[in-house]
């Protein structure tokens, strides 16, 4: 009798809970990304690593993201799947263009 595999990885390595793609460090981005906001707002968004950081920075600072020790890790994964693009949308407004929430 020919075995059944059951597989929670889908073809298309994309993570069905998230929309990450499957790819080393995805389930740190997701646990760390996703607790405020939709991983949607990561994953429509492709900048350069520096871009990333300083998109981390500006949520530490003023959206109280918290420290993060596998910020490398965090890194690599983001602007291997999600780097820049030369095409399509505009690139992001940096971040001391962001809005500020006051408290
Ligand atoms: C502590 C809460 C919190 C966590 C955790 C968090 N963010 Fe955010 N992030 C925010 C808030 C608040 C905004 C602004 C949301 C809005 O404008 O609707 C935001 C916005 C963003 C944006 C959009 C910025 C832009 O230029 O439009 C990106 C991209 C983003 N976050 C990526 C990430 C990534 C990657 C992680 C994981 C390292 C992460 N976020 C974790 C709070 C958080």
């Amino acid at each position: 009798m020919a075995e059944t595999t059951v597989t929670t990885v889908p073809q298309n390595g994309i993570d069905p809970i998230s929309g990450f793609v499957i790819k080393p460090g995805f389930e740190i981005v997701r646990a760390n990304c996703t607790a405020c906001h939709s991983a949607k707002l990561v994953t429509q968004n492709h900048m350069s690593r520096e871009r990333w950081l300083t998109t981390i920075r500006w949520m530490q600072k003023t959206q109280n993201l918290w420290p993060l020790p596998q910020e490398k890790q965090i890194l690599d994964y983001l602007s291997a799947n999600y780097g820049e693009r030369t095409t399509g949308r505009r690139a992001p407004l940096p971040a001391n263009l962001m809005p500020s929430i006051s408290k």
